[in-house]
């Protein structure tokens, strides 16, 4: 049986409105791509969301085709749902998504509206709920017209299966056009989800500044680089760690003397600010008005820990900022 702790609403600071709509999300959320599937410890998995809940993280990101296998992250946590969470629906915000490849035959991918529709309906009954509360399109499909997808984002949003819409992915002139698609149909997208990170700053020269301007929200995706901007790496690769049993999307190819040699750098500058090389990670995103919240992941309870205690210094000094700028422009 499972209380959640009753201090986990004690820090109202940790709470940020989602640009410039009515809801606000926690600095740090927690995403069930990796860690979370069938193939993974279901009571290991059960312990990080508890722990995160019980830390004020209300926001859980999932997506049709998380696993493995895929939509087995949406059962396990329906599951959860049922078990721990089941008096505390209106305590969390649930986003799942729907673009990449999830069923066979030419109906189970992209961006139609045959698509996002039936894998909303999927997403819902994996997960026990008769609504998600952010349901995004996962990536852009150069085919379909834009009109149909955001016509479908709408759809869902009047149909009572998703509270608010978001777009992941997509670049600076896609989201332009995404926006203006969607406020013309009185469904205003709530939040972007991009890759971006110390180590990948694609969004940072046009797209930051189109979704403050039009208030819409910022959650960057694996923040934490999948891990290399942390200490996780520093001595060796963990046969536990993503890279060193999961190939998938970071191999050990990928944990290069380059990337160390910056990350021991900017630990050094994390340490003297108090902070573990996450948190600061963490903090450099949320430093930004534009960004509402960081999406990350989490292998063990002990990670959730280390990552909502970014949210003691947000703060940076100018010779701070200029440190970091020079070691990763090196
Ligand atoms: N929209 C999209 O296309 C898209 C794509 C990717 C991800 N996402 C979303 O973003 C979420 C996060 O992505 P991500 O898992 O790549 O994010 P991330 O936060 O960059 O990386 C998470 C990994 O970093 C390590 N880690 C986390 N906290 C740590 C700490 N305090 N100390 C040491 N290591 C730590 C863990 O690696 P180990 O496993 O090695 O312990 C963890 O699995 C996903 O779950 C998903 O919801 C969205």
């Amino acid at each position: 049986m499972y209380l959640p702790a009753a201090s986990r609403y004690s820090n109202p600071a940790i709470y940020r409105r989602c640009g410039r709509s009515g809801l606000k999300l926690p600095l740090i959320s927690l995403g069930l791509w990796h860690n979370f599937g069938g193939a993974d410890s279901y009571e290991n998995a059960r312990a990080i969301v508890r722990r995160a809940f019980d830390l004020g993280i209300t926001h859980f990101d999932l997506a049709n085709n998380y696993g493995p296998p895929p939509g087995s992250a949406e059962e396990s946590f329906g599951r959860m749902l049922r078990t721990d969470f089941v008096h505390h629906r209106d305590e969390l915000i649930l986003s799942t998504k729907a673009g990449y490849d999830m069923w066979p035959g030419p109906y189970g991918d992209f961006g139609s509206r045959k698509y996002l529709l039936a894998s909303l309906d999927q997403s819902l009954r994996r997960m026990g709920v008769d609504y998600v509360d952010i349901f995004y399109h996962h990536r852009p499909d150069p085919d379909t017209p834009l009109e149909e997808t955001m016509g479908a984002l709408a759809q869902a949003v009047r149909s009572g299966k998703a509270l608010y819409v978001g777009i992941s992915n997509y670049d600076h002139a896609q989201t332009a056009r995404a926006l203006t698609l969607l406020r013309d149909l009185g469904t205003p997208c709530l939040i972007h989800q991009p890759r971006f990170s110390m180590l990948d700053r694609w969004p940072e020269a046009d797209l930051l500044p189109l979704l403050e301007q039009a208030g819409v929200g910022c959650i960057p995706f694996s923040p934490l680089a999948k891990g290399l901007l942390t200490n996780r790496y520093f001595n060796g690769i963990p046969a536990d760690s993503r890279a060193g049993h999961d190939p998938r999307f970071l191999r050990p190819e990928h944990v290069t003397d380059a990337v160390l040699a910056r990350t021991r750098q900017l630990d050094e500058i994390a340490r003297a600010r108090g902070q573990t090389l996450a948190q600061m990670a963490l903090a450099w995103l949320l430093n930004r008005p534009a960004v509402t919240s960081t999406l990350i992941g989490a292998s063990k309870p002990s990670q959730i820990d280390d990552c909502a205690g970014a949210v003691a210094n947000l703060q940076f000094a100018s010779g701070e900022l200029a440190e970091i700028e020079q070691i990763l422009a090196s």
